[in-house]
């Protein structure tokens, strides 16, 4: 049984593969691939992409979704994630997708299961499928060039799943990060890193925005996030003319990630990475389900 709990659980091999069933998914049409296939979404942290993303791929593909409510849930009157998981999984669907706040949770219930679990984000830890889509997105964009392409990672590094992910997953297709952020929201790693954008704006590829996680700060670094956009915001001033590709997750803070005109240019490419989203959940949702 394969489960998708960070990115490192799929081989380079099997990711370009999942690539090329992503990009015959691309128009999203519908099919039948897993008809008669049941799903179960737990969200027990706000969604708005993953969660619609992860049920329009699985009902394009054919399969049925049950979204767990877990606001009127049985976890409410004290049930544990682990046996609200096990008693869905005697229900037997064919994948359960979990997002929750504790880091190595999604991990901790394979051993309750027998369908695959896929981490839809555990805390800080990991986001595995928007890691995916997002190299996705840049492969489609360099019309698969990615090698010795480099890409600036900006804002709140340290607390972002995101960030933990592509981290891991981009280097090993030969994408170079370089972090760039304040030291209170830089992780200790060993990527090169800078205190602004100008200091590499003229190396970089690629921009990865990333949004400040206040929920999971314990102590207040700003004033306020205008304070933080005044350095840290991507704008037409800061890009210039160069032809970067702009990438940012969501939800993004309009112009204290990325400005309004920025989010207007062709450069920037974050709806495209909505988009590309859902089919490259298709086709995790049919390598995990159909193991193939
Ligand atoms: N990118 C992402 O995880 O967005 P949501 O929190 O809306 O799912």
């Amino acid at each position: 049984m394969q489960h998708l709990i960070t990115t490192a659980d799929f081989t380079n091999e099997e990711i370009l593969k999942l690539f090329d069933d992503a990009k015959l998914f691309l128009d999203l049409s519908s099919n039948s691939l897993l008809l008669g296939k049941l799903i179960v979404t737990l969200f027990f942290e706000n969604s708005t992409r993953t969660r619609s993303s992860f049920e329009i791929a699985a009902k394009r593909l054919g399969a049925a979704v049950v979204n767990l409510e877990v606001q009127t849930s049985s976890t409410k009157k004290g049930e544990s994630v682990e046996d609200t998981v096990a008693n869905l999984n005697a229900m037997k669907p064919d994948a359960i997708i979990i997002r929750h706040r504790d880091c190595g949770l999604p991990a901790s219930l394979i051993e309750h299961v027998d369908c695959p679990i896929l981490n839809a984000g555990d805390g800080t830890n990991a986001h595995p499928t928007q890691a995916l889509l997002d190299l996705f997105t840049i492969f489609e964009h360099f019309d698969g060039e990615v090698n010795n392409k480099k890409l600036a990672m900006i804002g709140d590094i340290k607390t972002s799943r995101v960030a933990s992910s592509n981290l891991e997953l981009l280097p090993r297709f030969g994408v170079e990060p370089i972090l760039v952020a304040p030291e209170h929201f830089m992780p200790k790693t060993d990527f090169k890193k800078v205190q602004f954008l100008k200091e590499t704006i003229d190396d970089v590829d690629i921009i990865m925005s990333l949004r400040t996680q206040l929920e999971r700060h314990e102590k207040i670094y700003y004033k306020s996030l205008e304070e933080f956009g005044k350095d840290y915001c991507v704008t037409s001033q800061s890009l210039g003319d160069r032809d970067i590709l702009l990438l940012h997750p969501g939800p993004v803070n309009r112009n204290i990630d990325i400005s309004d005109e920025m989010l207007k240019d062709k450069r920037c490419k974050v709806l495209e990475q909505v988009r590309n989203g859902v089919a490259v959940r298709m086709a995790i949702l049919k390598k995990l389900i159909l193991k193939q």
